[in-house]
């Protein structure tokens, strides 16, 4: 059994995790202050917020904004500047990018709009956090950004282009962008879940569900942790020389 000090492989630094929220984003949040760290818990539903503070206490630190909106994620990386000078808190060394849209539509009726609003949230939004991110953490030489990105952008799925290509763009962005921040420190990698159950899946039917889940080899679907503990992996030492990859977490899927 691992001793609590073996166990905290995130203490002394904080972590901006984005769609906290979230059902994977809240698994997120747990398991890395259960490592030790300080969480930067983004989101837009403030009573949502507050129910992550009141859990966490001290541990979790709230920033209210929409990801797509520019000058709320620059105001936010403001705070974090501040707020990361505190004892309790410690240097920004982890983001993890996880807020995320799907909308299915066949190419024969999809809307640019539609496709507009997956790649801002997918795959713009977290290239501005990125950005922002790793100017705080190359000060420190130090850092780890673990994109959410998906199965379907590596793999396809029908019916989900425009989510697919913003995933495959998140994904892509971070190959490159791992080979670009190595000398500053900062590994950049993606985790490709498959089929989790989550709000985001909530709505495929017993039949559809049945049906993905005679397709994977472990015959489950995942769960938010187990998305969650590949993660907190990704962010700490324990992967100290591992970056530009792409971790499925999907039970072994066949598409
Ligand atoms: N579930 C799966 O099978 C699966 C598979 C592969 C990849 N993923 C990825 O995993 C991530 C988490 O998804 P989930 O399954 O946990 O779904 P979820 O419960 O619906 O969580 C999505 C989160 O993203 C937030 N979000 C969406 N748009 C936002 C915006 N403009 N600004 C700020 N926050 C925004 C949502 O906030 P609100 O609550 O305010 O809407 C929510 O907290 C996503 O990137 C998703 O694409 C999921």
């Amino acid at each position: 059994m691992m001793s609590n000090s073996e166990s905290m492989i995130l203490k002394g630094g904080s972590v901006l995790v984005t769609g906290a929220t979230g059902d994977i984003g809240r698994a997120i949040v747990n398991e890395c202050v259960s490592a030790g760290a300080a969480v930067f818990a983004a989101g837009r539903n403030e009573d949502k917020l507050s129910a992550l503070v009141n859990q966490y206490e001290s541990r979790v630190i709230p920033l209210n904004y929409d990801v797509t909106d520019e000058k709320a994620v620059k105001d936010a990386f403001r705070q974090i500047q501040i707020q990361q000078n505190q004892p309790n808190v410690g240097p920004l060394m982890g983001l993890v990018n996880n807020a995320g849209v799907m909308k299915e539509a066949p190419l024969s009726v999809s809307a640019m709009d539609g496709l507009k609003a997956q790649l801002n949230v997918n795959f713009l939004a977290p290239y501005q956090h990125m950005q922002l991110a790793s100017r705080l953490m190359a000060r420190h030489r130090h850092g780890s950004i673990v994109n959410i990105g998906s199965q379907v952008g590596e793999q396809g799925s029908s019916g989900l282009s425009a989510y697919g290509a913003s995933k495959a763009a998140l994904s892509g962005a971070s190959r490159s962008l791992a080979k670009e921040l190595a000398a500053v420190g900062i590994r950049v990698n993606t985790v490709a879940p498959g089929f989790i159950n989550t709000e985001l899946t909530a709505h495929f039917d017993d039949e559809a569900r049945q049906d993905i889940e005679s397709r994977i080899a472990m015959r489950r679907s995942g769960r938010a942790g187990d998305v969650a503990r590949a993660v907190v992996f990704l962010l700490s030492k324990q992967s100290a020389y591992t970056t530009g990859h792409v971790l499925p977490v999907d039970g072994l899927f066949y598409p």
